[in-house]
């Protein structure tokens, strides 16, 4: 396999990005994502793809639960700061106004066009992600808007 164009074609798949949140007690994790899908109609099942080491994702392990919050796409800059790491920039987690969701306690942003809360049904090991496949359990629509996109906010996570 020619890995100049295993990137390429990778990087022609298109995307909305979102922010992955989760809780554990007074800890809160907030960051952006893209490697998101829905997996079945019935139950409502999504899947993530989580970097093992992100802060992020050792609270949807010690919650068994995450928020996916739908950005606007006038929401870039934002999409940016929280796609930093916790590691070098713990202030991230101040970046945006939040609430605990009502089901997971999952933090809910005050701007995000909607979102869901998931808790986790199961999970694998994907290489230097780990995959969680969860179900739906709450939703919010917040206001109208356009979601942004990887595309539009001109980033990249993919390749
Ligand atoms: C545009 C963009 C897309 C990203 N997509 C993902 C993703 O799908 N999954 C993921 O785990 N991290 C993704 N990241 C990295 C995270 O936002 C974050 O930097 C990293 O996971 C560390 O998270 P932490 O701050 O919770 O430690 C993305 C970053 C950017 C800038």
């Amino acid at each position: 396999m020619d890995p100049q164009i295993k990137k390429t074609v990778l990087r022609q798949f298109t995307y909305g990005l979102y922010v992955v949140t989760a809780r554990s007690g007074a800890e809160a994790g907030l960051m952006t994502a893209n490697w998101i899908a829905q997996a079945s109609f019935e139950p409502p099942l999504l899947t993530l793809a989580a970097e093992a080491g992100s802060h992020t994702r050792g609270l949807i392990e010690a919650s068994g639960s995450f928020a996916i919050n739908v950005l606007g796409a006038e929401q870039r800059e934002l999409a940016g700061q929280l796609g930093r790491t916790f590691a070098k920039h713990p202030a991230k987690t101040e970046a945006a106004a939040w609430r605990p969701g009502p089901e997971t306690g999952s933090p809910l942003l005050e701007s995000a066009l909607g979102w869901v809360e998931c808790r986790v049904v199961n999970s694998l090991t994907a290489g230097d992600h780990v995959v969680y496949l969860a179900e739906v359990v709450e939703a919010g629509a917040q206001r109208e808007g356009r979601p942004l996109t990887l595309a539009e906010a001109g980033f990249r996570y993919a390749g």
